[in-house]
């Protein structure tokens, strides 16, 4: 079953790319004449929609602007249930989860604030429910659980439910507790995790965000249509450029980093925005299967205090795929590199020959839309967490003390 891979986690994260087409299957509409555009072989999109020249016609004269591209491409999500009118009427989105499912609303809340201009709150599910959250009928509560069946993520699920709230699930399991109890759900096409340590199921998580983010600016209006057309082609980009990231050269690049991390007891992953929440949960895979500490930083907020903690030869792990912040996160590398730190920076390969200058080591991504990027920063770092746990001889699949799904509160 597992494939010729010694462990299922390493199976799971060679099977992203198929994954995340599953999780797009059906979602994405062509309109207008992509067949001689290029758009259709360039980015592998099918054209599922015969060409309505009425709609293209009725679009084209509502994007303000001049696209450039001969095709028009859009998010439809069948399964979502929420109208139209109800989607413009959304005044607060709250996203609830645990774990992993939860560093994946930490990049939905980014993707739903900057596409649709929905103000999102995201919250661990076990502390959710005793904050007293503000819920009014306008309120959208995403929840997002693999198993569908984590008691915390149930309750909150309840407790929304009950305030008013609409609630959609994200999940990976059809028939699940909270597939039935939510009003609405996306279902991520991973396919059975095995593996206790979460991966295809966070990036098909995020691919959901996406694809929810883009449907809902796409019916707010908030984003115009040449920029819809090409997220939608970046999000189509995603399993293409996740391969690029699964080669062996890639991956022996990245065990052999891993010999050295197993020789430590503490490391820092740092990022700004989206990489912050990316650092979050490479940091959450290391720990879970490796059991070395590590800390995810907000790289601005190492200099009020954390920074205390950096020594000689400690190991940070920058990432740094938001274009707008290069500059504000290198002078948080240098921050640590002159306390002695020994810094692993992930990037786009076009930043690779500047980063080298500071760096101690770079590891380069395919580039993407910025908001995308977690899609692909992410993978290096399951594979980091991954052979750290294989050097040190670990039950990779089953850690210590958890189990995969939490069925108590
Ligand atoms: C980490 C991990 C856990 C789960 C969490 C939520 O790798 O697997 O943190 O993400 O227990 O589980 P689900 O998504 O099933 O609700």
């Amino acid at each position: 079953e597992k494939a010729g891979y010694d462990y299922f986690m390493l199976k799971e994260i060679f099977e992203q790319p198929r994954a995340y087409r599953d999780t797009m299957r059906g979602k994405v509409k062509v309109i207008g004449d992509a067949k001689d555009s290029g758009v259709s072989q360039q980015s592998g999109v099918e054209i599922r929609e015969k060409i309505d020249e009425e709609v293209a016609e009725r679009i084209a004269k509502q994007a303000d602007v001049n696209y450039g591209l001969p095709a028009i491409l859009q998010v439809q999500i069948e399964e979502c249930k929420l109208s139209v009118e109800k989607i413009q009427q959304i005044e607060k989105v709250h996203i609830v989860a645990c774990g992993t499912a939860y560093h994946a609303g930490l990049i939905g809340k980014s993707v739903i604030e900057s596409c649709a201009r929905i103000a999102t709150e995201v919250d661990v599910a076990s502390e959710y429910r005793y904050r007293s959250p503000m819920i009014t009928p306008r309120t959208l509560v995403i929840v997002v659980s693999q198993s569908g069946e984590t008691a915390d993520t149930l309750a909150a699920l309840r407790e929304a439910k009950q305030q008013g709230a609409h609630v959609l699930a994200i999940t990976n399991v059809v028939g699940s507790s909270i597939a039935r109890e939510a009003d609405d759900i996306v279902v991520t096409g991973a396919g059975p995790e095995i593996a206790v340590a979460s991966t295809k199921a966070y990036t098909t998580q995020l691919i959901a965000f996406f694809l929810l983010g883009i449907y809902f600016a796409q019916l707010r209006q908030t984003l115009p249509q040449d920029k819809i057309t090409n997220l939608v082609m970046a999000v189509e980009q995603l399993p293409a450029l996740a391969e690029q990231l699964l080669t062996t050269e890639k991956t022996e690049q990245l065990a052999e980093i891993a010999r050295r991390i197993a020789l430590h007891h503490d490391l820092f992953f740092i990022g700004r925005g989206v990489d912050y929440a990316v650092a979050q949960e490479g940091s959450l895979k290391l720990k879970e299967i490796s059991y070395i500490h590590s800390e995810a930083y907000a790289a601005g907020e190492l200099k009020h205090g954390t920074l205390a903690l950096i020594e000689q030869g400690t190991p940070v792990i920058a990432l740094m795929t938001q274009p707008a912040l290069f500059d504000k996160t290198m002078s948080n590398i240098k921050e640590v590199k002159a306390r002695g730190a020994h810094v692993l920076v992930i990037a786009y390969d076009n930043m690779a020959e500047e980063l080298a200058k500071t760096a101690d080591e770079v590891f380069t991504i395919p580039m993407t839309e910025a908001i995308l990027s977690p899609a692909l920063s992410v993978i290096p770092l399951q594979l980091l967490a991954y052979y750290t746990a294989l050097t040190l001889g670990h039950d990779i699949d089953k850690p210590r003390n958890l189990a995969k799904s939490v069925t108590v509160e």
